[in-house]
């Protein structure tokens, strides 16, 4: 546990508590500015170990240093994070011990930022969170409210009770090492001229964030997506495509050599029949454009023998679970994660989402949540469903 100077490190000695209540092992590492805010006893009597301020002290490096610190932790979690700790984590600093512990890393990381919500809406700090959230960096909050410094808006740290819900998350659960996933993600762009194509809103944001908790998870991962605008996670083989057929390519030249496929791409229903060289001219009053239905890439996956096992998803805009259901019997998937189109807060192109999954003989609500959170869910309950189903085949 990092913490430094903000009024709310007074709610991470609650959360040290709670974790040790959880049984985890915790030790904490303050700044300077954090031991203006809160004891450093206090928190050594909650975490029951003693607290580290020093990145140049003789005793500690003979004991545990920063290095050792850094390899002892399964996850670092800085809370409060400050605007200036949060700049110094995006510049590389390792100018005090709890940077350089950041630095040194090779866990997984979180912060949970609080600060003056202008501090937090300044695009400096709005940069530096976005860079740090490429590098895999687990954003958790700031929360909307009341602020000590008495102005309103975000820039409260989440809950001690909240934070312990994601960390639970986030310890790198291992739940798919030693397995393989292969996601489509985003949409497909149909090509009509040189200069048109038919395509969709999706985001590919669920996408990503299934590859991220996919890869958090211990998986290696392969991503095929269409053209988005966000950067994706390092993946351990990342395609970009752009129409359903380079999809169904790229996905069906690989699918066998996974485990499991996800596929969370928005894939073009129908493409043009007929693609024109030149650009389409405008003459006529009105123009039709005859389309084709596109190869179904899930259902081809599904029909590899043997196939991996197979999570598909759907969009509804009505009787969510019978329309599900039949996807899942006819195109023969193991899984399928449902969300309701129409609400402002799920599906396309937004950061929340809210999903309902069925399998055979099953099913489970995740509520709204960030798809972040949606996604580490998700890849918690495939990861139980592929186990139960490779028990069941194995014995
Ligand atoms: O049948 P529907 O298009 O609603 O099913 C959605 C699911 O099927 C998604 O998982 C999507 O990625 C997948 N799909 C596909 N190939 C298509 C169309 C949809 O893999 N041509």
């Amino acid at each position: 546990m990092g913490v430094t100077g903000g009024i709310a490190a007074y709610k991470t000695a609650e959360l040290t508590r709670l974790l040790r209540v959880e049984g985890a092992e915790v030790r904490v590492a303050m700044t300077e500015a954090a031991m203006q805010f809160v004891g450093a006893l206090t928190f050594q009597a909650l975490s029951g170990n003693p607290v580290h301020t020093q990145l140049l002290d003789a005793q500690t490096e003979a004991g545990m240093g920063h290095i050792s610190l850094a390899r002892w932790a399964d996850l670092i979690l800085i809370a409060p994070a400050s605007a200036d700790f949060i700049a110094r984590l995006r510049a590389g600093f390792a100018s005090d011990l709890l940077s350089a512990l950041c630095l040194a890393r090779t866990c997984p990381l979180a912060i949970a930022p609080a600060m003056n919500q202008a501090m937090w809406k300044h695009p400096a700090t709005q940069e530096n969170v976005a860079r740090l959230t490429d590098w895999g960096v687990q954003i958790l909050g700031p929360a909307q409210g009341s602020l000590a410094c008495g102005e309103e808006g975000p820039g409260r740290m989440l809950e001690p009770s909240v934070l312990l819900q994601h960390l639970a998350g986030l310890s790198g659960s291992g739940v798919l090492t030693g397995l393989s996933v292969l996601i489509s993600a985003g949409p497909t762009r149909e090509p009509l001229d040189p200069v048109r194509y038919l395509s969709n809103r999706s985001s590919g944001k669920m996408g990503l964030a299934i590859a991220l908790a996919a890869l958090r998870a211990g998986a290696k991962v392969g991503l095929v997506h269409g053209p988005i605008a966000l950067k994706p996670p390092r993946c351990h083989e990342q395609i970009q495509v752009e129409s359903a057929q380079e999809m169904h390519r790229a996905v069906l030249e690989r699918a066998a050599a996974y485990d499991i496929y996800i596929g969370a791409a928005a894939v073009a229903d129908y493409t043009p029949m007929q693609y024109s060289s030149q650009k389409i001219k405008k003459t006529d009053d009105k123009l039709s454009i005859p389309l084709s239905k596109t190869a179904d890439i899930l259902a081809a996956v599904a029909q590899i023998a043997p196939p991996p096992f197979t999570v598909g998803f759907a969009a509804e805009s009505e009787d969510l679970e019978n329309y599900a259901r039949g996807k899942l019997q006819n195109k023969k998937l193991d899984m399928i994660a449902a969300n309701a189109i129409g609400n402002d807060n799920t599906g396309f192109n937004s950061d929340t989402n809210a999903l309902s999954v069925f399998w055979q003989d099953g099913s489970i609500v995740l509520p709204l949540a960030s798809k972040t959170r949606i996604a580490e869910q998700l890849i918690n309950l495939i990861a139980q469903r592929f186990h139960a189903k490779n028990s069941t085949q194995t014995s």
